[in-house]
Protein backbone atom coordinates (compact mmCIF):
# COMPACT_ATOMS: atom_id res chain seq x y z
CA UNK A 1 0.00 0.00 0.00
CA UNK A 2 1.22 3.39 -0.23
CA UNK A 3 2.12 5.92 2.53
CA UNK A 4 4.52 8.45 3.14
CA UNK A 5 7.32 7.53 5.40
CA UNK A 6 10.39 9.56 6.78
CA UNK A 7 13.25 8.18 7.13
CA UNK A 8 15.54 11.05 8.07
CA UNK A 9 14.54 14.34 9.71
CA UNK A 10 15.11 17.26 7.28
CA UNK A 11 14.67 18.52 3.90
CA UNK A 12 14.07 15.41 1.61
CA UNK A 13 13.48 12.93 4.14
CA UNK A 14 10.16 12.21 2.94
CA UNK A 15 9.32 9.84 0.56
CA UNK A 16 5.77 8.11 -1.10
CA UNK A 17 6.09 4.76 -0.98
CA UNK A 18 4.35 2.20 -2.37
CA UNK A 19 5.64 -1.22 -0.72
CA UNK A 20 4.16 -0.45 2.79
CA UNK A 21 2.86 -2.99 4.88
CA UNK A 22 0.81 -2.59 7.83
CA UNK A 23 0.77 -5.28 10.88
CA UNK A 24 -1.88 -6.83 12.28
CA UNK A 25 -4.18 -6.67 13.99
CA UNK A 26 -3.68 -8.62 16.88
CA UNK A 27 -6.66 -9.47 19.20
CA UNK A 28 -6.91 -5.62 20.52
CA UNK A 29 -6.53 -4.33 17.58
CA UNK A 30 -8.39 -2.68 14.86
CA UNK A 31 -7.44 -1.89 11.18
CA UNK A 32 -8.29 0.76 9.47
CA UNK A 33 -8.17 2.20 5.88
CA UNK A 34 -7.85 5.45 6.22
CA UNK A 35 -10.38 7.83 3.63
CA UNK A 36 -9.16 10.95 4.65
CA UNK A 37 -5.77 12.61 6.76
CA UNK A 38 -5.01 16.02 7.83
CA UNK A 39 -1.68 17.71 7.60
CA UNK A 40 -1.17 19.16 10.62
CA UNK A 41 2.17 21.33 12.30
CA UNK A 42 3.11 18.75 14.41
CA UNK A 43 3.77 16.50 11.11
CA UNK A 44 5.53 19.34 9.53
CA UNK A 45 7.83 19.38 13.16
CA UNK A 46 8.56 15.89 12.50
CA UNK A 47 9.67 15.92 9.56
CA UNK A 48 12.11 19.09 9.81
CA UNK A 49 13.22 17.67 13.33
CA UNK A 50 11.72 20.24 15.66
CA UNK A 51 10.10 17.51 17.25
CA UNK A 52 11.56 13.94 18.42
CA UNK A 53 10.37 11.54 15.77
CA UNK A 54 11.95 8.04 17.96
CA UNK A 55 14.57 7.54 14.98
CA UNK A 56 13.99 5.01 12.31
CA UNK A 57 11.65 5.06 9.42
CA UNK A 58 8.14 6.02 10.61
CA UNK A 59 5.17 6.84 8.62
CA UNK A 60 4.06 10.29 9.49
CA UNK A 61 0.69 11.46 9.82
CA UNK A 62 -1.35 11.63 13.05
CA UNK A 63 -4.85 13.31 12.23
CA UNK A 64 -6.82 10.64 9.79
CA UNK A 65 -10.34 9.15 9.90
CA UNK A 66 -11.65 6.28 8.22
CA UNK A 67 -13.05 2.88 7.79
CA UNK A 68 -12.55 -0.43 10.14
CA UNK A 69 -11.88 -3.46 7.77
CA UNK A 70 -10.61 -5.91 10.83
CA UNK A 71 -10.71 -6.19 14.45
CA UNK A 72 -8.87 -8.35 16.55
CA UNK A 73 -10.74 -11.35 18.87
CA UNK A 74 -10.97 -9.11 21.49
CA UNK A 75 -12.56 -6.43 20.40
CA UNK A 76 -16.16 -5.18 20.74
CA UNK A 77 -15.90 -1.33 20.51
CA UNK A 78 -16.02 -1.03 16.65
CA UNK A 79 -16.58 -3.54 14.10
CA UNK A 80 -15.73 -3.59 10.40
CA UNK A 81 -17.93 -0.67 8.39
CA UNK A 82 -17.93 1.60 11.06
CA UNK A 83 -16.19 5.03 10.59
CA UNK A 84 -13.73 6.22 13.02
CA UNK A 85 -12.09 8.97 13.99
CA UNK A 86 -8.43 7.83 14.51
CA UNK A 87 -6.92 8.89 18.28
CA UNK A 88 -3.73 9.37 19.11
CA UNK A 89 -3.87 9.72 22.51
CA UNK A 90 -5.96 6.63 23.02
CA UNK A 91 -6.96 6.23 26.94
CA UNK A 92 -7.14 2.87 28.47
CA UNK A 93 -9.82 3.51 30.88
CA UNK A 94 -8.20 1.80 33.53
CA UNK A 95 -4.88 3.98 34.72
CA UNK A 96 -5.43 6.47 37.71
CA UNK A 97 -5.64 9.57 34.94
CA UNK A 98 -8.27 7.78 32.78
CA UNK A 99 -9.95 7.10 36.04
CA UNK A 100 -9.59 10.78 37.29
CA UNK A 101 -11.11 11.74 34.21
CA UNK A 102 -7.43 13.14 32.76
CA UNK A 103 -8.04 10.88 29.84
CA UNK A 104 -5.55 13.35 27.91
CA UNK A 105 -2.88 12.81 30.50
CA UNK A 106 -2.82 8.24 30.20
CA UNK A 107 0.56 7.24 29.50
CA UNK A 108 -0.35 3.36 28.81
CA UNK A 109 -0.44 3.38 24.67
CA UNK A 110 1.75 6.61 24.61
CA UNK A 111 5.15 4.83 27.17
CA UNK A 112 4.93 1.41 24.80
CA UNK A 113 4.92 3.29 21.37
CA UNK A 114 8.17 1.90 20.42
CA UNK A 115 7.62 -1.85 21.64
CA UNK A 116 6.43 -3.14 18.49
CA UNK A 117 6.73 -2.10 14.60
CA UNK A 118 3.12 -1.38 13.31
CA UNK A 119 4.54 -0.43 10.05
CA UNK A 120 7.37 -2.62 7.12
CA UNK A 121 8.32 -0.56 4.42
CA UNK A 122 10.25 -2.38 1.71
CA UNK A 123 10.22 -5.22 4.35
CA UNK A 124 11.90 -3.58 7.35
CA UNK A 125 10.55 -2.57 10.25
CA UNK A 126 8.64 0.82 10.85
CA UNK A 127 6.67 2.74 13.55
CA UNK A 128 4.04 5.15 12.79
CA UNK A 129 3.86 9.03 14.13
CA UNK A 130 2.37 8.98 17.65
CA UNK A 131 1.65 4.93 17.23
CA UNK A 132 -0.27 5.91 14.00
CA UNK A 133 0.88 7.35 11.23
CA UNK A 134 -1.88 8.11 9.10
CA UNK A 135 -0.57 9.49 6.23
CA UNK A 136 -1.22 6.02 4.67
CA UNK A 137 -3.67 3.98 2.88
CA UNK A 138 -3.93 1.69 6.09
CA UNK A 139 -3.27 1.65 9.74
CA UNK A 140 -3.17 -0.63 12.63
CA UNK A 141 -3.95 0.59 16.29
CA UNK A 142 -5.70 -0.54 19.65
CA UNK A 143 -9.13 -0.49 19.71
CA UNK A 144 -9.25 2.92 22.16
CA UNK A 145 -7.49 4.53 19.70
CA UNK A 146 -11.02 4.13 17.25
CA UNK A 147 -13.25 6.48 18.32
CA UNK A 148 -16.79 5.72 16.32
CA UNK A 149 -18.46 7.87 14.67
CA UNK A 150 -21.69 7.70 12.45
CA UNK A 151 -21.54 7.55 8.51
CA UNK A 152 -23.17 10.98 8.10
CA UNK A 153 -20.14 12.87 8.95
CA UNK A 154 -17.79 13.72 5.82
CA UNK A 155 -14.19 11.82 6.10
CA UNK A 156 -12.48 15.03 5.30
CA UNK A 157 -14.01 16.76 8.47
CA UNK A 158 -13.78 13.39 10.92
CA UNK A 159 -9.97 13.55 10.15
CA UNK A 160 -10.21 16.77 11.52
CA UNK A 161 -11.37 15.98 14.78
CA UNK A 162 -8.47 13.60 15.25
CA UNK A 163 -6.48 16.75 16.61
CA UNK A 164 -6.76 20.28 14.86
CA UNK A 165 -10.19 21.04 15.98
CA UNK A 166 -9.81 18.89 19.61
CA UNK A 167 -6.79 20.40 19.96
CA UNK A 168 -8.23 23.91 19.67
CA UNK A 169 -11.86 23.94 20.60
CA UNK A 170 -10.63 21.70 24.06
CA UNK A 171 -7.68 24.15 25.36
CA UNK A 172 -10.77 26.69 25.33
CA UNK A 173 -13.54 24.50 26.42
CA UNK A 174 -11.51 21.56 28.85
CA UNK A 175 -8.75 24.24 29.69
CA UNK A 176 -9.51 27.27 29.86
CA UNK A 177 -12.13 28.57 32.59
CA UNK A 178 -13.63 31.23 29.73
CA UNK A 179 -16.50 32.62 31.00
CA UNK A 180 -19.40 34.75 28.95
CA UNK A 181 -17.83 38.79 28.98
CA UNK A 182 -14.23 37.06 29.36
CA UNK A 183 -11.69 38.39 26.79
CA UNK A 184 -9.02 35.91 25.01
CA UNK A 185 -6.25 36.34 22.74
CA UNK A 186 -5.38 33.55 20.24
CA UNK A 187 -2.15 33.62 19.35
CA UNK A 188 -1.21 31.77 16.07
CA UNK A 189 -4.29 31.36 13.65
CA UNK A 190 -3.55 27.88 12.07
CA UNK A 191 -6.67 24.90 12.19
CA UNK A 192 -5.43 24.37 16.04
CA UNK A 193 -5.72 28.33 16.64
CA UNK A 194 -8.84 29.08 14.45
CA UNK A 195 -10.74 26.16 16.01
CA UNK A 196 -9.39 27.96 19.31
CA UNK A 197 -11.14 31.15 18.23
CA UNK A 198 -14.05 29.69 17.60
CA UNK A 199 -14.35 27.90 21.06
CA UNK A 200 -14.21 31.31 22.62
CA UNK A 201 -16.95 32.50 20.39
CA UNK A 202 -18.97 29.86 22.27
CA UNK A 203 -17.46 30.01 25.45
CA UNK A 204 -18.91 33.72 25.29
CA UNK A 205 -15.84 35.77 25.33
CA UNK A 206 -16.92 39.21 23.90
CA UNK A 207 -13.38 40.28 23.53
CA UNK A 208 -11.25 38.11 21.00
CA UNK A 209 -7.89 39.20 19.46
CA UNK A 210 -6.88 37.14 17.32
CA UNK A 211 -2.78 37.04 16.34
CA UNK A 212 -0.70 36.09 13.31
CA UNK A 213 1.45 37.49 10.96
CA UNK A 214 -0.29 36.44 7.74
CA UNK A 215 -3.29 39.01 7.10
CA UNK A 216 -4.99 36.53 5.03
CA UNK A 217 -5.66 34.43 8.71
CA UNK A 218 -7.10 37.97 9.90
CA UNK A 219 -9.75 37.62 7.52
CA UNK A 220 -10.98 33.84 8.47
CA UNK A 221 -10.50 34.52 11.95
CA UNK A 222 -12.83 37.12 12.00
CA UNK A 223 -15.60 34.35 10.07
CA UNK A 224 -14.85 32.59 13.05
CA UNK A 225 -15.69 35.12 15.88
CA UNK A 226 -12.73 37.06 16.53
CA UNK A 227 -13.46 40.60 17.14
CA UNK A 228 -10.09 41.94 16.84
CA UNK A 229 -6.56 41.27 14.97
CA UNK A 230 -3.47 41.73 15.02
CA UNK A 231 0.40 41.41 13.38
CA UNK A 232 2.23 40.06 16.62
CA UNK A 233 3.99 43.52 15.96
CA UNK A 234 0.57 45.32 17.35
CA UNK A 235 0.01 42.96 20.22
CA UNK A 236 0.79 45.09 23.21
CA UNK A 237 -1.34 48.34 21.45
CA UNK A 238 -4.08 45.63 20.93
CA UNK A 239 -3.25 44.43 25.17
CA UNK A 240 -3.92 48.22 25.72
CA UNK A 241 -6.37 49.26 24.01
CA UNK A 242 -8.74 46.15 24.51
CA UNK A 243 -7.96 45.58 27.98
CA UNK A 244 -7.69 49.14 29.15
CA UNK A 245 -3.67 48.12 29.87
CA UNK A 246 -4.45 45.07 32.40
CA UNK A 247 -4.14 42.45 29.76
CA UNK A 248 -6.42 39.38 28.86
CA UNK A 249 -8.51 37.11 30.96
CA UNK A 250 -6.84 34.15 29.16
CA UNK A 251 -3.88 33.95 26.45
CA UNK A 252 -3.90 31.13 23.86
CA UNK A 253 -0.53 29.86 22.16
CA UNK A 254 -1.38 27.77 19.20
CA UNK A 255 2.05 28.03 17.52
CA UNK A 256 4.88 26.23 19.30
CA UNK A 257 7.63 28.53 20.42
CA UNK A 258 8.72 30.03 23.52
CA UNK A 259 8.60 33.38 22.03
CA UNK A 260 4.92 33.40 21.38
CA UNK A 261 4.04 31.70 25.12
CA UNK A 262 6.51 34.59 26.48
CA UNK A 263 4.17 36.72 24.10
CA UNK A 264 1.07 35.55 25.80
CA UNK A 265 2.30 35.77 29.31
CA UNK A 266 3.01 39.43 28.51
CA UNK A 267 -0.84 40.47 27.66
CA UNK A 268 -2.52 38.46 30.15
CA UNK A 269 -3.73 39.75 33.36
CA UNK A 270 -2.83 39.06 36.59
CA UNK A 271 -4.94 36.24 37.65
CA UNK A 272 -5.12 35.25 34.07
CA UNK A 273 -4.21 32.19 32.23
CA UNK A 274 -1.65 31.55 29.47
CA UNK A 275 -2.60 28.27 28.14
CA UNK A 276 0.23 26.41 25.85
CA UNK A 277 -1.45 24.89 23.44
CA UNK A 278 1.27 24.70 20.71
CA UNK A 279 4.22 21.20 20.48
CA UNK A 280 7.11 23.34 20.74
CA UNK A 281 11.12 22.15 20.38
CA UNK A 282 12.71 20.26 23.46
CA UNK A 283 15.23 22.92 23.33
CA UNK A 284 13.33 25.69 23.22
CA UNK A 285 13.43 27.19 26.68
CA UNK A 286 11.11 29.28 27.80
CA UNK A 287 12.66 32.33 30.32
CA UNK A 288 10.44 33.64 32.98
CA UNK A 289 12.05 34.76 36.35
CA UNK A 290 11.11 33.30 39.68
CA UNK A 291 10.44 36.63 40.62
CA UNK A 292 7.81 37.27 38.24
CA UNK A 293 6.25 33.69 37.64
CA UNK A 294 4.96 34.65 41.74
CA UNK A 295 4.45 38.06 41.84
CA UNK A 296 3.07 38.39 37.88
CA UNK A 297 0.52 36.07 39.17
CA UNK A 298 -0.14 34.12 35.50
CA UNK A 299 -0.90 30.69 35.17
CA UNK A 300 0.96 28.83 32.68
CA UNK A 301 -1.67 25.87 31.79
CA UNK A 302 -0.66 23.33 29.30
CA UNK A 303 -3.69 21.76 27.58
CA UNK A 304 -1.75 18.38 25.82
CA UNK A 305 -4.58 17.19 22.83
CA UNK A 306 -6.60 20.40 24.45
CA UNK A 307 -7.54 17.84 27.15
CA UNK A 308 -9.56 16.08 25.08
CA UNK A 309 -10.89 12.62 25.59
CA UNK A 310 -12.50 11.73 22.25
CA UNK A 311 -14.70 9.18 23.14
CA UNK A 312 -16.21 11.72 25.55
CA UNK A 313 -16.06 15.04 23.25
CA UNK A 314 -16.85 13.93 19.88
CA UNK A 315 -20.73 13.41 19.89
CA UNK A 316 -21.00 16.81 21.57
CA UNK A 317 -18.11 18.17 18.70
CA UNK A 318 -20.51 16.51 15.85
CA UNK A 319 -23.26 17.98 17.55
CA UNK A 320 -21.78 21.55 17.32
CA UNK A 321 -20.89 20.79 13.56
CA UNK A 322 -24.32 19.81 12.33
CA UNK A 323 -26.23 22.93 13.96
CA UNK A 324 -23.85 25.09 12.77
CA UNK A 325 -21.99 26.50 15.34
CA UNK A 326 -18.60 25.29 14.62
CA UNK A 327 -17.71 25.56 10.93
CA UNK A 328 -15.18 22.98 10.33
CA UNK A 329 -15.49 22.99 6.39
CA UNK A 330 -14.06 26.35 6.66
CA UNK A 331 -11.18 25.52 8.32
CA UNK A 332 -10.22 23.44 5.21
CA UNK A 333 -7.69 25.44 2.54
CA UNK A 334 -7.24 23.05 0.21
CA UNK A 335 -7.94 18.93 -0.27
CA UNK A 336 -5.19 17.44 -1.66
CA UNK A 337 -4.17 13.98 -3.63
CA UNK A 338 -1.73 11.15 -2.00
CA UNK A 339 0.71 12.11 -3.78
CA UNK A 340 0.44 16.16 -3.86
CA UNK A 341 1.85 15.29 0.21
CA UNK A 342 5.04 16.91 -0.20
CA UNK A 343 3.78 19.99 -1.73
CA UNK A 344 1.01 20.24 1.30
CA UNK A 345 4.08 20.22 3.47
CA UNK A 346 6.01 22.86 1.85
CA UNK A 347 2.83 25.33 1.39
CA UNK A 348 2.12 25.01 5.48
CA UNK A 349 6.01 25.61 6.02
CA UNK A 350 5.51 28.52 4.13
CA UNK A 351 2.13 29.68 5.96
CA UNK A 352 -0.22 29.70 3.05
CA UNK A 353 -2.43 26.95 3.92
CA UNK A 354 -4.91 26.63 6.89
CA UNK A 355 -6.02 22.83 7.21
CA UNK A 356 -5.14 20.44 3.96
CA UNK A 357 -6.72 17.66 3.91
CA UNK A 358 -5.60 14.53 1.49
CA UNK A 359 -8.36 12.50 0.40
CA UNK A 360 -7.72 8.56 -0.40
CA UNK A 361 -9.77 7.02 -3.29
N1 LIG B 1 2.84 35.12 16.28
C1 LIG B 1 1.61 34.68 15.91
N2 LIG B 1 1.42 33.71 15.00
C2 LIG B 1 2.50 33.13 14.44
C3 LIG B 1 3.81 33.53 14.78
C4 LIG B 1 3.96 34.58 15.74
N3 LIG B 1 5.14 35.00 16.11
N4 LIG B 1 4.66 32.78 14.04
C5 LIG B 1 3.91 31.94 13.28
N5 LIG B 1 2.59 32.17 13.52
C6 LIG B 1 1.44 31.54 12.90
C7 LIG B 1 1.61 31.03 11.49
O1 LIG B 1 1.53 32.09 10.53
C8 LIG B 1 0.44 30.07 11.36
O2 LIG B 1 -0.72 30.70 10.85
O3 LIG B 1 1.06 30.39 13.63
C9 LIG B 1 0.19 29.61 12.80
C10 LIG B 1 0.47 28.14 13.03
O4 LIG B 1 -0.45 27.44 12.28
P1 LIG B 1 -0.14 26.04 11.58
O5 LIG B 1 1.24 26.02 11.04
O6 LIG B 1 -1.28 25.74 10.67
O7 LIG B 1 -0.15 25.05 12.86
P2 LIG B 1 -1.32 24.19 13.54
O8 LIG B 1 -1.43 22.90 12.82
O9 LIG B 1 -2.51 25.03 13.77
O10 LIG B 1 -0.62 23.86 14.93
C11 LIG B 1 -0.28 24.87 15.85
O11 LIG B 1 -0.29 23.33 17.69
O12 LIG B 1 -0.59 21.04 17.63
C12 LIG B 1 0.33 22.08 17.70
O13 LIG B 1 2.32 21.17 16.67
C13 LIG B 1 1.26 22.08 16.52
O14 LIG B 1 2.72 23.63 17.54
C14 LIG B 1 1.73 23.49 16.54
C15 LIG B 1 0.51 24.26 16.98
ZN1 LIG C 1 -5.28 5.39 30.99
ZN1 LIG D 1 -1.78 17.49 15.33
Amino acid sequence: MRAAVLFEAGAGGLELRDDVVALGPDQDEVRIRIRATGICHSDLSVINGELPGGGGAMVVGHEGAGEVIAVGSRVAAVAPGDHVVVNWIPACGACDDCRAGRAHLCMTFMANLFERPHFEVGGAPAFGMAGTGTWAEEVVVPWQAAIKIGHDVPFEHAALLGCGVPTGIGAVLNTGDVRPGDSVAVIGLGGVGLSAVQGARLAGATTILAVDPVEAKHVLARRFGATDTTAPEGLAAARDRLTGGRGFDHAFEAVGRSATIRAAWDVTRRGGDVIIVGAGAPGDNLEISSYELLFAARNLKPSVYGASDLRRDLPKLITLIKTGRFDVEGLISRRLRFDDLPEGVAALDKGEAVRQVVVFD
